[in-house]
């Protein structure tokens, strides 16, 4: 069992995850694990295949129930408080099928009724989902990526509170990539918590407040990038030069090197 706190704990825990252990037969998936997401922030879980991600995280969204230890999500479990906590959350799975004979605006029109929302919500994700060109194209005609970004638009139709994606972008092109990274981004400012999965160091880099780094279904190191550098970045510097002299601190990048257990996390260069 392996527990971390957040050190700034002025604002309410988003997620609360105490000593969850999870096992399939006899495999263990998630291993006694602790964590505390503060409303409001970005969390990265990294790890190879394997590690326990995905059954972390579907967890925290109800889909699965532990074995051991207990989660709270806005501060409610979900055997207790499932209709509520359901309107509160977005989520997109690792896979996600949707009716492929339904339209994309169809999909989106059929999501945002649940939460109440109407055609405003669904033209709204549509921009920002890159997939207005597509709003009359069955879900069986669009390609994985734009599949992916109706997936993201599905998790976000109903302005959640707490938003939990497990690998959002695992096969788009680095502009798909960027474009749902902008989406994240603008979600912050109006107090969106996020959990994401993912095997991209550069995507927790770019989007994550704190990076949980998993395997064997525990925690094997958390912090802030920073922090993760300055713990197991091994002391080495990438320098940058430009053919001037860099002024004192500029264009140096220290290595990252993942912990020891988590040598299959892909560096972030
Ligand atoms: N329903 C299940 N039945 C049996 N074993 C399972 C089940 N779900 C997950 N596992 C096992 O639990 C472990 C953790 O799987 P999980 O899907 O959580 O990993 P992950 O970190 O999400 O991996 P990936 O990066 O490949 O998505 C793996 O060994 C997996 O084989
Ligand atoms: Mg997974």
């Amino acid at each position: 069992m392996n527990t971390f706190t957040n050190a700034a704990p002025p604002r309410a825990t988003a997620i609360g995850v105490e000593k969850v252990g999870k096992r399939f037969k006899d495999v263990v998936a998630v291993d006694g694990v602790s964590l505390q997401v503060p409303a409001g922030q970005y969390l990265g879980l990294l790890g190879p295949n394997g590690a326990g991600k995905t059954t972390l995280v579907e967890m925290i969204e109800g889909i699965q129930s532990p074995d051991t230890g207990a989660i709270s999500v806005l501060g409610k479990n979900w055997k207790d408080h499932a209709p509520w906590l359901r309107r509160r959350i977005g989520l997109a799975l690792q896979e996600t099928r949707f009716v492929d004979k339904l339209t994309t605006r169809e999909i989106l029109d059929l999501f945002g009724s649940f939460y109440g929302q109407g055609r405003a919500a669904t033209q709204s994700v549509l921009e920002r989902t890159r997939l207005e060109e597509k709003q009359n194209s069955f879900v069986v005609n669009l390609s994985g990526g734009q599949r992916q970004r109706l997936a993201l638009g599905v998790a976000i139709i109903s302005e959640p509170e707490v938003l939990l994606l497990d690998e959002p972008t695992m096969g788009l092109d680095p502009n798909s990539r960027q474009e749902v990274w902008d989406i994240l981004r603008d979600l912050k400012p109006k107090g969106t918590t996020l959990v994401l999965t993912t095997h991209y160091m550069e995507e927790a880099e770019a989007l994550c407040d704190r990076i949980v780094i998993m395997d064997h279904g525990r925690f094997l190191a958390e912090g802030t990038l920073a922090e993760l550098l300055a713990q197991h970045g091994g002391g080495e510097i990438l320098e940058f030069h430009t053919g001037k002299r860099p002024p004192a601190g500029a264009f140096r990048l220290p290595v990252w090197r993942p912990p020891r257990r988590a040598a299959s996390v892909p560096p972030p260069c």
